[in-house]
């Protein structure tokens, strides 16, 4: 038998839901066997990961790569470079660029240049196009998943009004991909900016994205996704309420709904907006304490499938701004959201498995991807973590092209030291090890797949 292309060898695999000393081949992009050592094949290359946890590949299902006339903020490049120094060996990609990808020919031009530059797997969001009978083509095209956000539309679809966003939702389900959810309400957004007016206080931000936006919209999205019988995913939740309208929705009338939270609005409060300013303002606000205590616990239940990043860099000039209302929110989470959420490991709030469930297995079931599990025949996407290592978290040292974050400062324990994609470790020890172009574009029901 020819050798396989390479054992890693060394380390406790999770498998089955926990972990075992064994080493893992890899031949041609999939695992090929998870054994102890001497009953590995022989491998051509080999990877010693002594001490350390390898662990299926993290799967980041919110973040914004930028690229086209924002690659001043993120390319395609940095972007999956901060992604795979932060684990993650598959991220799905927001469509609200410049342009908007609402239409087939503008996700398939988007598909061209994010080929030949990205280091890890990558899914695209479509925006929804117009009309959106061109919704099957977008699938066709490439769109893993379609992105709605309530409060500033990027479709050129009124989808203030229900019947509207109702066809919509038919058309999302009839493909049978999921429809992420930006819950805000913009009326209850603008009447609070209206009387605010002018403003330099990020504080005013925060207020003028209060919880009752959230509610107000999840109210009128979910029945109309529940009669359209699509299949919807709650984008970075910001409230208890939101929570418990999510779940009682999933639980009593059996709707069709996720949800995912950020290490942000886990972790940090409004107390931290008041201290950072424009780099902790993000959409949804950061909240007073309770709230992020209640979304903490509500992850541990899992009544919050996912956590994702929201990564959504923008530029120090663009943070600078005085006037607040002109100030993008959005934080890049890419290279923090792994250590934080090893760190809750290390405390004791999380345990391995639901770490691995959010991070990984379930975003994958969640979008149909094909990570979250370690098994014979599965793409070898792995992150081998050193559990223990303590680190800063230093915001000048980020690949993504965004270099500030309200977490600058945490000391955290655990932290992503390789990042392996399709069998090719493209991230050792903080140091991309591949080309742009290493990583894959993902296409679910293409019919010429690539
Ligand atoms: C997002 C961005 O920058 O693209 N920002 C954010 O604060 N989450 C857009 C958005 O979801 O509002
Ligand atoms: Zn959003």
């Amino acid at each position: 038998m020819p050798p396989v292309d390479l054992n890693v060898v060394g380390g406790k695999v999770y498998v089955d839901g926990g972990f075992v000393e064994a080493g893992i081949s890899i031949d041609d992009g999939r695992v090929a066997r998870v054994a102890k050592e001497p009953h590995l094949p022989e491998a051509s290359g080999r990877l010693n990961v002594d001490g350390l946890l390898v662990l299926p590949g993290f799967v980041d299902v919110h973040v914004h790569l930028r690229g086209m006339e924002l690659s001043y903020k993120e390319d395609f490049y940095t972007g999956t470079c901060a992604a795979a120094a932060g684990g993650f060996t598959t991220v799905l990609d927001m469509p609200n660029t410049k342009p908007p990808t609402n239409s087939p020919e503008r996700l398939r031009e988007k598909i061209t240049r994010a080929r030949g530059r990205v280091v890890v797997r990558v899914g695209f969001y479509g925006a929804l196009p117009k009309p959106p009978s061109r919704i099957p083509e977008m699938v066709e095209a490439g769109a893993v998943a379609f992105k709605v956000y309530l409060h500033h539309p990027i479709t050129e679809l009124d989808i203030s009004r229900d019947e509207v966003l109702l066809d919509a939702l038919s058309w999302v389900a009839e493909a049978d991909v999921p429809a992420a959810i930006h819950a805000e309400d913009a009326g209850v957004i603008e009447d609070v900016k209206r009387r605010l007016g002018p403003s330099t206080s990020p504080m005013d931000f925060a207020e003028a994205h209060p919880i009752e936006a959230e509610v107000r919209a999840l109210r009128r999205v979910i029945p109309i996704a529940q009669k359209a019988g699509a299949k919807i995913h709650i984008c970075h939740v910001s409230s208890t309420v939101g929570v418990q309208l999510i779940r009682k929705a999933r639980a009593s009338r059996g709707a069709l709904i996720t949800c995912e939270a950020t290490p942000h609005h886990l972790l940090l409060t409004v107390e931290d907006l008041e201290k950072w300013g424009s780099k902790a303002m993000t959409d949804p606000p950061l909240r007073p304490r309770a709230v992020a205590q209640g979304l903490l616990e509500a992850l541990k239940l899992g009544w919050i499938d996912v956590v994702a990043s929201d990564h959504a860099p923008h530029t120090a000039e663009e943070k600078g701004r005085r006037d607040v209302w002109a100030v993008p929110p959005g934080i890049p989470g890419l290279e923090t959201t792994a250590p934080l959420m090893l760190n809750l490991v290390n405390k004791g709030v999380l345990s391995w498995r639901t770490l691995i469930q959010r991070l990984s297995s379930g975003p994958s079931r969640i979008f149909g991807l094909s990570g979250g599990e370690i098994r014979d025949g599965a793409p070898a996407d792995l992150v081998v973590v050193d559990a223990k290592r303590e680190h800063r978290i230093d915001s000048s040292k980020f690949h993504s092209k965004a270099h500030y974050s309200p977490f600058d400062g945490w000391v955290v324990r655990g932290k992503p030291v390789a990042t392996i994609v399709g069998g090719r470790v493209v991230m050792r020890d903080g140091e991309i090890t591949a080309p742009g172009g290493a990583g894959k574009i993902i296409r679910l029901r293409a019919k010429n797949q690539k």
